[in-house]
């Protein structure tokens, strides 16, 4: 089916520009947000972090970040200050300079949106769950849960209403594309398109459509492959598809993908919901495999886990299926009720394929929680 662009009424930048902010000076806040999955993928961007094509996404619950932010007086800081902006920032107890180039390009993204962060000196600490250099992107996390300790602090909002969290979404795209789908869960959706009311470039919507019960909580398994940085980031993968020979034939399909898949969520069809999640993993890294330069980023023990999986699916017909994010890790997604068998064919045939015989178990959950402190 072709897809056709219909012009829809959007949403505007200006929106998130700040009315009024009450900062929380000598306050901290705490935010946990968790990573998620893409079923159908976002890749391809174009300034300022707007998305080439739509994506749908399984918000995770045990992969997550926990940051706190204290917002202080620039006076009472003995510390100079990275560029217009002043922070420190602790990554699990320990001060982390590698990160600050990071968060200096979020901070001048963002100012336009959160004026207060020229103003006051930012203290940052933050912990993943998941173990550091897992090969996890953390990046969807971490830019989450520091767009909503900046936003909280700023004093914009007096509750975390549905303003809140759409400001808060549309300041995580701008740290990390799909950290926009961190926010809330179970199901997120990320860039305009024709099937998805309400779907939006600028931020991403918790897909409301009735979604069968089996999707609620559903299991990821991330069988970790490879440990440790990737060979060719996000971004660069992200760049290659501007001049890509297939990227219109990509970005149109993934409207297809969400067409279709919307409707198998909503009726529960497993069999479509594992075709579409395979073909859209498989597509992505076909992107990577076709670019120019082209990368490779799937090792032997990618396909050989993918070998094994359709194999297992096949003599058992247990509904487990694979996706990959840009990265050699394989996530399993399958029926919570299936857990145990699934992972006793993990133990039994996987786990040699993973660094450390390392795997984590995860699955679909509710999005970012405010943290006391
Ligand atoms: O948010 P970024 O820039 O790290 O891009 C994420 C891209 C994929 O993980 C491969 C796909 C996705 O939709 O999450």
């Amino acid at each position: 089916m072709p897809y056709i662009c219909v012009k829809m009424i959007s949403m505007e930048v200006v929106s998130f520009i700040a009315k009024k902010q009450s900062p929380m000076l000598g306050k901290s806040v705490a935010w946990r947000s968790p990573s998620n999955i893409a079923l159908v993928k976002y890749w391809g961007k174009y300034a300022p972090q707007m998305p080439a094509n739509p994506s749908l996404s399984f918000t995770l619950d045990n992969c997550n970040t926990k940051t706190t932010v204290c917002l202080r007086d620039m006076d009472t800081i003995n510390q100079t200050s990275l560029g217009n902006f002043s922070f420190d920032f602790s990554f699990e107890g320990a001060p982390k300079p590698d990160f600050h180039l990071k968060i200096l390009a979020f901070f001048e993204r963002v100012v336009a949106y959160l004026p207060f962060l020229k103003q006051y000196h930012f203290s940052i600490l933050s912990e993943n769950t998941f173990p550091h250099s897992s090969g996890i992107a953390s990046s969807a996390s971490a830019m989450a849960a520091l767009s909503l300790c900046l936003l909280e602090l700023s004093g914009e909002f007096l509750d975390y209403s549905e303003a809140f969290k759409a400001k808060a979404s549309f300041l995580a795209r701008l740290g990390s594309g799909s950290a926009a789908r961190s926010i809330q869960g179970p199901l997120m959706q990320w860039g305009k398109t024709d099937s998805v009311p309400h779907s939006e470039d600028l931020i991403a919507i918790v897909f409301k459509e009735n979604v069968a019960a089996v999707f609620s909580s559903y299991q990821d398994t991330i069988l970790l492959v490879e440990k440790g940085a990737k060979a060719v980031s996000s971004t660069v993968g992200h760049g290659l598809m501007e001049n890509h020979p297939y990227a219109a034939a990509r970005f149109n399909q993934a409207h297809n993908q969400i067409a279709v898949l919307s409707q198998a969520l909503k009726t529960g069809d497993i069999d479509t919901f594992m075709h579409i999640v395979e073909q859209e993993a498989l597509t992505l890294h076909a992107m990577m495999l076709t670019s120019s330069p082209s990368f490779i980023l799937m090792k032997p023990a990618t396909l050989a886990i993918i070998e094994r999986v359709w194999t297992y699916r096949a003599a058992t017909k247990v509904p487990l299926c694979f996706t990959l994010d840009a990265g050699a890790n394989v996530h399993l997604l399958y029926p919570e009720k299936h857990k145990e068998e699934v992972l006793q064919f993990i133990e039994n045939e996987l786990v040699v394929y993973c660094e450390n015989a390392q795997y984590i178990c995860d699955s679909v959950g509710a999005g970012s929680v405010s943290v006391s402190i």
